[in-house]
């Protein structure tokens, strides 16, 4: 059974400002996070001041194109450029305010590969679908793909987000046993795949993580941390979420 170390990653969304940027970095420098992978996704403009500080950092979207004529988008050569290691890809913002299809997050999350950045996959259903009971479906569309697009040698190197959309600020978490139904559902799509990709492969959970819920999420055997929105914004409880997950 291999160990998977656990992940913390905090999606700023399009939120801060230079005072939060560096009161964050001054709390988060004093308290160092042993074995546990710390990551921020804040807007694109302040990846460089994190970078500074020696903090990981991730995009919150890439383009699939390369640099060229993309007026607004953000590339991987450049996010590589700015001291980015991961990218947040599919976010279910993005797929809903951008019409982001399957096909083409998956050929975002192999743009970010081919520029050495860590595709953080978002995948997760509405409440709709939730009602339906439609869950499996509709995640394993959103995974397979991913799938069809990445080699076994390109997917071992994601990271999948579980994210609820039902669950994305609305202060409403998925029960730890819902959560983990669907990870597990993902671990297994990804055994179906190549054995070592499931054991291997981080999945974090997202949807109103807090540190009063964060605990019981992160026990859950194939939840390995955590994508948090609100919360990363106010720094003790980002602390307080990363602590719940070592
Ligand atoms: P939330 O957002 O923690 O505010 O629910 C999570 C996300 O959108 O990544």
């Amino acid at each position: 059974m291999i160990k998977r170390t656990p992940m913390v990653a905090g999606n700023w969304k399009m939120n801060g400002s230079r005072s939060l940027v560096e009161s964050f970095v001054n709390t988060l420098n004093d308290r160092p996070f042993n074995g546990l992978d710390v990551v921020v996704c804040p807007p694109v403009g302040y990846l460089s001041f994190f970078v500074a500080e020696c903090f990981s950092v991730g995009g919150q979207d890439i383009s699939d194109q390369d640099n060229g004529a993309h007026t607004g988008d953000i590339s991987g050569e450049i996010l590589t450029e700015l001291g980015a290691s991961y990218v947040i890809v599919g976010h279910s913002e993005r797929r809903e305010n951008h019409g982001e299809s399957n096909e083409l997050v998956a050929k975002k999350a192999l743009k970010a590969l081919d520029n050495n950045l860590i595709p953080i996959i978002c995948v997760g259903e509405s409440l709709k679908v939730r009602e339906d009971n439609k869950v499996n479906e509709f995640v394993g569309k959103q995974l397979a793909a991913v799938f069809d697009t990445l080699s076994s040698e390109q997917l071992s190197r994601c990271i999948i987000a579980y994210e609820p959309i039902w669950a994305i600020g609305t202060g409403k978490t998925a029960s730890p046993e819902q959560a983990q139904e669907v990870h597990a559902f993902i671990r297994q799509t990804l055994a179906d795949n190549d054995k070592s990709l499931a054991e291997k492969t981080r999945v974090l959970y997202g949807g109103s993580v807090k540190p009063d819920n964060a605990s019981q999420l992160f026990a859950q055997p194939d939840i390995d941390g955590g994508l948090i929105g609100g919360a990363s914004l106010k720094t003790e409880d980002f602390i307080a979420i990363c602590q719940a997950a070592i």
